[in-house]
């Protein structure tokens, strides 16, 4: 399907050609309906290139362009704009197109094709440290990883989502030493190991280690043991690894998220091999840019400097022989470029990265090992805040579960959605036994914190508000599933079976608030393009927000329209099908978002 800007923008290029200014349409949504549905200013600086005065070449175009199909009228304003006002029979049609959903289909399409041609697609995500317990610092990179994943599964593409855990390095000797320390038994049978709370062993640790000079040196020897493959040490480490995974898939499956775990252990060999072939390099041309610096392996690159002005390497060995994180993505982009065929990797890890990625990126570049049709990116995101604008503590004692965050944010909405009379609350609400709205509760609690968290844009730090995020007005999970609850209700009151619903009887939009919906509906295919170009999920929160509040007022006893008992039977028909394609739209939406809906609330 075709979006309302792809249709405008071909048939305003057409116009440009015939008159010979071929250039860019520059089409868009008008922000005010004064100036149309959509807009365009690309007489401007078409006319300043030819010479000519905007608002004639303006005349020329509108007086050229086919739009009689799909426009009432185009207006010229102020110094040469184009305002198209859309016809709403154009909007019908539009929505006629969108096929009934498939009986047996996994997600609804709404007629919306798939990207061509389809990638494979490494989304690295969530990707916690196993030694400590998955804090409320993970939840972004998990979240928006699994929109991310999501939106370009959605598209047709082979996602592979990587949780590449912290698995290997100096603290998981600390850990296994602790353990024979403190549990012996259990280290003699490392198969019985069960860590109720993996940061409280962690914190346990850290202190002997930092207090005990021989519990230090047997730390030290653990390391070197785990590493060298001793058998018994590798077996509590195994079972520490699997223990921490197990919490961490606890969360996971809660938050409906699912990823495929390949740690840094998984690389341990390939790092070896990445390594020789730098060595090599080296041998081959003492003076290149992989050489030795200081005792220590580096690759040195255009462009990145220390604050002196000096050349600033990516190290890949260390002085002591040691591998460090780079040499750790190094070996992980070789795998998933060679192994995985992935012809796009993302990264989704937070801002304070940035400078580790760019480098990383541009030594596979220097190297050869990714040309021009890989894409490598980072899509850093901002820290998250607690309310006060402090970041939350991650380490040291006041560390903040992502668990009790989890929980805390269910109760919250648990007592918003059982509040009632409230004068804030809405009136429609569907009556619900308990247990129903502990379900119903635990679905908005989690899509509240995953909506709030999308809804802020990638690049900014934004404050975890509780209050704010399940709130029942503005732009939230709740609001937003509200208004989808409200349709199913319409229809459980309608006594309608929505799959039955004829999509052969004609769309007829007459009052001003049922065009703005359809229009509305009709704009998803452009916040899917913006989508697939950029990955902005909050393009997509924005517009769910939009499409929830035309559908209020829609649905509004004083703005809007009679739906269940309008008649005649055509207009009662035809509002009942621009209710379910509303709530198609919006759960379509927010199923990319990775968030549920509730059909009661
Ligand atoms: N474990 C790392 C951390 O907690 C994040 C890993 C991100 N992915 C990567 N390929 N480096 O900081």
């Amino acid at each position: 399907m075709k979006s309302i800007l792809n249709i405008l923008s071909s048939r305003v290029l057409a116009s440009l050609r015939k008159i010979g200014a071929e250039g860019d349409p520059l089409v868009r949504q008008s922000a005010d309906e004064k100036f149309g549905d959509y807009q365009s200013n690309c007489a401007m600086g078409l006319a300043k290139k030819l010479g000519q005065n905007p608002r004639d070449l303006a005349a020329t175009i509108v007086e050229h362009l086919e739009v009689d199909d799909i426009c009432d009228k185009v207006d010229i304003a102020g110094p040469g704009f184009l305002n198209f006002h859309l016809k709403p029979q154009f909007f019908a049609q539009g929505l006629q197109e969108i096929p009934s959903l498939p009986q047996d289909a996994t997600i609804d399409r709404l007629g919306l094709s798939p990207a061509s041609p389809s990638e494979t697609v490494v989304v690295d995500m969530s990707s916690p440290n196993l030694a400590k317990e998955m804090h409320v610092g993970h939840l972004r990179s998990t979240v928006i990883g699994d929109a991310v994943a999501r939106v370009l599964e959605f598209a047709g593409h082979n996602v592979i989502r990587e949780n590449h855990v912290g698995d290997w390095g100096t603290q998981f000797g600390m850990l296994v030493a602790y353990l024979r320390r403190e549990k012996p038994a259990v280290a003699d049978d490392p198969e019985s190991l069960e860590i109720s709370d993996l940061e409280a062993f962690y914190v346990a640790a850290k202190k002997l280690f930092d207090s005990d000079e021989d519990f230090k040196t047997e730390s030290r020897e653990t390391v070197v043991a785990l590493q060298q493959g001793d058998a018994a040490t590798r077996l509590i480490w195994q079972a520490f690894c699997h223990e921490s995974l197990r919490h961490c898939h606890a969360i996971y499956d809660r938050l409906d998220v699912k990823l495929i775990d390949r740690g840094e252990s998984f690389y341990t060999e390939k790092m070896e091999s990445a390594v020789a072939t730098l060595d090599a390099m080296k041998e081959k041309d003492p003076q290149g840019f992989v050489r030795d610096s200081d005792g220590a392996l580096c690759i040195f690159m255009d462009g990145f400097t220390t604050r002196d002005a000096e050349p600033l390497p990516l190290i890949v060995r260390k002085k002591d022989g040691g591998f460090n994180y780079a040499t750790s993505d190094l070996a992980t982009i070789l795998h998933r470029l060679e192994s995985l065929k992935a012809t796009r990797v993302i990264y989704v890890v937070g801002i304070p990265q940035k400078q580790h990625f760019a480098m990383v990126f541009a030594a596979v570049r220097a190297l050869g090992w990714a040309g021009e049709d890989i894409s490598l990116e980072h899509l850093g995101f901002g820290s998250m805040l607690n309310k006060t604008g402090q970041p939350f503590k991650t380490r040291e004692g006041g560390t903040v579960k992502l668990k009790s965050l989890l929980d805390e944010a269910v109760a919250r909405a648990r007592s918003v959605l059982t509040k009632s009379g409230a004068e804030d609350q809405p009136q429609n609400r569907d009556t619900m036994t308990s247990d129903q709205a502990d379900a119903i509760a635990e679905t908005v609690g989690l899509a509240a914190v995953k909506y709030f968290d999308l809804s802020h844009a990638l690049s900014s730090d934004y404050k975890f508000d509780l209050d704010m995020m399940v709130s029942m007005e503005g732009n939230t999970a709740p609001y937003m599933l509200y208004a989808y609850a409200r349709i199913r209700s319409i229809g459980r009151k309608a006594e309608i079976d929505w799959s039955l619903l004829s999509t052969d009887a004609p769309l007829v939009l007459e009052h001003p608030t049922e065009i703005a919906l359809a229009k509305k509906v009709l704009q998803f295919a452009e916040v899917y393009d913006l989508l697939m170009r950029d990955l902005r999920l909050n393009v997509l929160t924005d517009y769910l927000y939009e499409l929830s509040k035309t559908f209020s007022r829609f649905y509004d006893k004083k703005q809007g329209v009679r739906i269940i008992d309008a008649s005649p039977d055509s207009v009662r028909i035809s509002r009942l099908r621009l209710c379910d394609v509303t709530a198609r739209t919006l759960k379509l939406g927010l199923q990319l978002l990775g968030i549920e809906t509730v059909e009661k609330m």
